[in-house]
């Protein structure tokens, strides 16, 4: 059901570090989805907004800079080995659609989702920022997430077009 994102009933922490998320760019020609549990939802700039942190060797990266959005999706607990496998496999060496089973459409912005989501939000980029080692604040995430080599995260605000899922 199309609803209004601000009235999501999940508690969006614990959606996003437990339930975890698949982000998912790419055209109808080829696509990508990778799991991730870094990031939040909230208001910026008078809009609904999503933020993810996604490092630039993953595939997923490739498909999210090449197009204007992509969405996240959010599943039953059921799904949660399919998340599993797109956390751990890259799509430049296997075919993750088939591996998982899930049902890729395309949402009326053109960006891919799955029929499995019990939770989907468009997502249109607004902002992206490459994070630096210089300005943290604190060692302490720089020394624990970024000590062995990889790059740090870049950061890709995004407005949430259009949400589907249970609404209060
Ligand atoms: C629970 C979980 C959460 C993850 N969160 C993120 C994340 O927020 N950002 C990120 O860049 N990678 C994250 N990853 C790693 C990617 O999902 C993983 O590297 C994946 O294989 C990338 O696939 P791709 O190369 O097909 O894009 C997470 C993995 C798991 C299992």
């Amino acid at each position: 059901m199309l609803t209004d994102p601000a009235k999501l009933q999940d508690n969006l922490i614990r959606l996003i570090a437990s339930d975890w998320m698949l982000v998912t760019a790419g055209t109808p020609e080829k696509f990508n989805t990778m799991t991730a549990n870094w990031g939040g939802m909230g208001y910026l700039w008078n809009k609904n907004v999503v933020f993810v942190f996604v490092r630039p060797e993953r595939y997923t990266y490739e498909f999210i800079e090449d197009t204007e959005g992509f969405t996240l999706t959010f599943f039953d607990e059921k799904y949660r080995d399919a998340l599993n496998l797109c956390g751990v496999k890259s799509g430049r060496n296997c075919d993750k659609i088939a591996e998982t089973g899930l049902t890729p459409y395309f949402t009326q912005s053109g960006y891919p989702a799955f029929a499995e989501a019990r939770i989907v939000l468009e997502c249109r980029k607004l902002y992206a920022m490459q994070l630096e080692r210089d300005n943290f604040l604190d060692d302490e995430p720089l020394n624990t997430h970024y000590r062995s080599k990889g790059g740090l995260h870049k950061v890709y605000i995004a407005e949430i077009e259009r949400a589907w899922g249970s609404s209060t």
